[in-house]
């Protein structure tokens, strides 16, 4: 697949077939994300792949959390608030979701069964974890969020789909202690991966962005 078609087909896939993916292929999408650019080529990346059983516990252990009414504590706080411009392209997205499956998202019901299918990795046979030192600068998290676009990109030329999840890591000192990371980590953003039902990617709601001139100045 051409770079550019890669670039403008990825989407964030929600639904799954239930076939295992091939760890061969798995590590081939990880060996191409490692050429990510990073800050003095630190590569602060690192990465956690979690299938069968210990996925589904996982998951049914994040459940219970929530069910629980447990507080996140993810390592990367969940913003609270959004500049207008960011927070115009949020409501324009519920908007749209809201009009095109006729559920309100900010219901607390919705809401909460929202994190479940989260919990759940959307049914994806396969999850990663990004995680780094928590003692690194905003700019390893900005090495890390290469690294996970790269990933991304690798998984749909290869014919996989990803969803990157921050909800995923709502409660990181949980999950840490349960995939034996050291607290010394920050969890930074949970991937289902798996081979993508394309059909319902083509029924699902494609995401659009801002036009250009809202986001480019030229100076000259
Ligand atoms: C850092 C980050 C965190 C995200 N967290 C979630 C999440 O927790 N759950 C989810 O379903 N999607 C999550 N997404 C996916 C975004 O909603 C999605 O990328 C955005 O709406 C654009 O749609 P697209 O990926 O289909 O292009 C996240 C995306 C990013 C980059």
């Amino acid at each position: 697949m051409d770079t550019i078609e890669c670039i403008k087909t990825r989407m964030s896939i929600r639904k799954f077939m239930p076939d295992q993916v091939p760890k061969e292929l798995l590590m081939d999408v990880i060996n191409t994300a490692k050429h990510s650019p990073s800050y003095k080529n630190t590569q602060p990346w690192e990465v956690i792949i979690l299938s069968g059983d210990k996925k589904l516990a996982l998951s049914k252990m994040l459940v219970e959390l929530l069910e629980k009414g447990t507080k996140p504590c993810p390592d990367i706080p969940e913003p609270l608030s959004w500049p207008a411009s960011e927070q115009a392209r949020i409501d324009d997205l519920m908007k749209k979701r809201t009009a095109a499956t006729g559920i309100d998202f900010s219901d607390p019901a919705v809401l909460k069964k929202s994190k479940e299918v989260n919990f759940n990795f959307y049914g994806a046979p396969h999850a990663m974890y990004l995680y780094q030192d928590k003692s690194l600068t905003p700019w390893s998290l900005f090495d890390i969020g290469l690294f996970a676009q790269t990933l991304m990109l690798a998984a749909h030329a290869s014919g996989l789909g990803t969803v990157p999840q921050a909800v995923a890591t709502d409660y990181a000192p949980d999950i840490k202690k349960f995939l034996d990371i050291p607290d010394t980590k920050r969890l930074v953003l949970g991937i289902s991966i798996g081979y993508p039902d394309k059909e319902a990617a083509e029924k699902a709601l494609r995401t659009d962005r801002d036009n250009i001139d809202n986001i480019v100045k030229w100076v000259e």
